[in-house]
């Protein structure tokens, strides 16, 4: 078989890059190593910048998102209790939209005519500095599709960064020695907007994915297993954590999911090694804390599928040749602020009483500045493209 482009993975990088393509008239074909049902089986985050808004639309992915997807014009902070409302629309012009990372991902597996392959074993990826050829293995056959170029959008633990000589890439990482416990639960949501909350015994968010369904975490050590958390245990930390206001209107229920993620702020340099590109988790990770995950592995997705467009119409390279670097820039500053906002937010014991009266400065400067209200509002709502 012969494709111009392979994409390595079904998540929403490489849904959106296959859409994006497959909208051009470039022959894309998608290998996933998982089935569909498990790929939206997983629960991620759930705010999207409107840069990912347009991005949808774009794909021609967006009718149920607008539909059903919540506009958000502000956020809160809190830090021991003491709450800050961010206005983005009155600091910034523009709103984030509240809308599950697997709803997208089901929106764009709907929109998606071309082939994708799932439930493809041992992908592997060959003479990607030549004339690049992929195999895998579907019931027990192994196949060859010859390509272009390959897309990795194969997430943190894929097969594309980990096929390249360990001499050619660079990778930065920061571990934090904890994860966040979450629980999916449908009750109303305890406020309107977002709460992300400092508590000495350790970070809360309030989120949500619909008027009658909510999202909640809590910072716990790295290690935590959530089995040890029962629901009683996880509401009365969390209601612990938070203002006395939200801590009285938070509504209970069932947990309907429950699980632990690491936190970890990861970037790969560079994201080309000649016909193969890295794009989405596969690239860089951010801790959640500022929700800019999917944002950034659709910004890298709309850069690269610009990019192959521009190939296969305009007969030009320059915008292949200049991928890496354009979206590293962009990812730093992603990175920055998801570390800062994670620092900012997390208790962090070995910092001392020192480390907790900076946090405290930080947090008060932000209620007290509008100018650093307004590089929040920039930050969280997204960079520019
Ligand atoms: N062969 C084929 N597919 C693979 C392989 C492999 N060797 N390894 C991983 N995959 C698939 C995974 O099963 C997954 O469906 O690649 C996909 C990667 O998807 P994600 O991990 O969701 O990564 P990405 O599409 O880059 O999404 C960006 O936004 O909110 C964040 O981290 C969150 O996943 C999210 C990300
Ligand atoms: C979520 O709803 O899962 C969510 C929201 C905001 C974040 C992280 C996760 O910063």
């Amino acid at each position: 078989m012969r494709a111009q482009v392979v994409i390595i993975g079904a998540g929403p990088a490489g849904l959106m890059l296959g859409r994006l393509l497959e909208l051009a008239g470039i022959d894309a074909v998608i290998l996933e190593r998982k089935s569909p049902e498990y790929v939206l089986g997983r629960i991620r985050a759930g705010v999207l910048e409107q840069g990912t808004i347009d991005l949808m639309d774009r794909a021609q992915a967006g009718a149920r998102m607008h539909a059903e997807g919540l506009i958000h014009h502000g956020v809160e902070l809190s830090f021991d209790g003491d709450r800050q409302r961010f206005d983005f629309t009155q600091l910034m012009g523009r709103h984030v939209m509240v809308y599950g990372q697997t709803e997208v991902t089901r929106d764009l597996m709907a929109a998606r005519q071309a082939m994708t392959i799932y439930e493809a074993d041992d992908v592997s990826v060959h003479d990607f500095d030549g004339r690049p050829w992929v195999t895998y293995r579907k019931n027990g056959v192994t196949h060859r599709i010859d390509c272009d170029f390959i897309a990795g959008c194969d997430g943190f633990h894929g097969v594309a960064r980990a096929s390249v000589p360990p001499t050619a890439i660079t990778t930065f990482e920061r571990t934090y020695p904890f994860g966040w416990l979450g629980v999916l639960v449908d009750q109303p949501p305890v406020a309107d907007e977002l709460i992300y909350a400092h508590h000495e015994r350790g970070f809360a968010l309030c989120s949500q994915r619909s008027a009658t369904r909510s999202r909640y975490y809590v910072q716990v050590p790295a290690d935590e297993k959530a089995d040890a958390w029962d629901d009683a245990r996880f509401w009365d930390e969390l209601r612990s954590r938070l203002n006395p206001e939200s801590a009285e209107a938070l509504r209970t229920g069932p947990s309907i999911e429950k699980s632990v993620a690491p936190l970890r702020s990861f970037v790969a340099e560079p994201l080309r090694f000649g016909q193969l590109f890295l794009c989405g988790d596969a690239a860089h990770i951010v801790p959640p804390t500022g929700a800019k995950g999917l944002n950034l592995a659709m910004s890298d997705v709309a850069a690269l599928a610009d990019a192959f467009i521009e190939h296969y119409v305009d007969s030009s390279l320059a915008a292949l040749d200049g991928y890496s670097a354009k979206v590293l820039r962009r990812i730093w500053k992603a990175e920055r602020f998801s570390w800062w906002m994670t620092n900012l937010l997390h208790t962090f014991p070995e910092n001392g009483a020192f480390g907790r009266r900076i946090q405290r400065a930080e947090f008060d400067y932000l209620a007290g500045s509008v100018s650093a209200q307004q590089s929040f509002a920039e930050n969280y709502l997204g960079l520019p493209l």
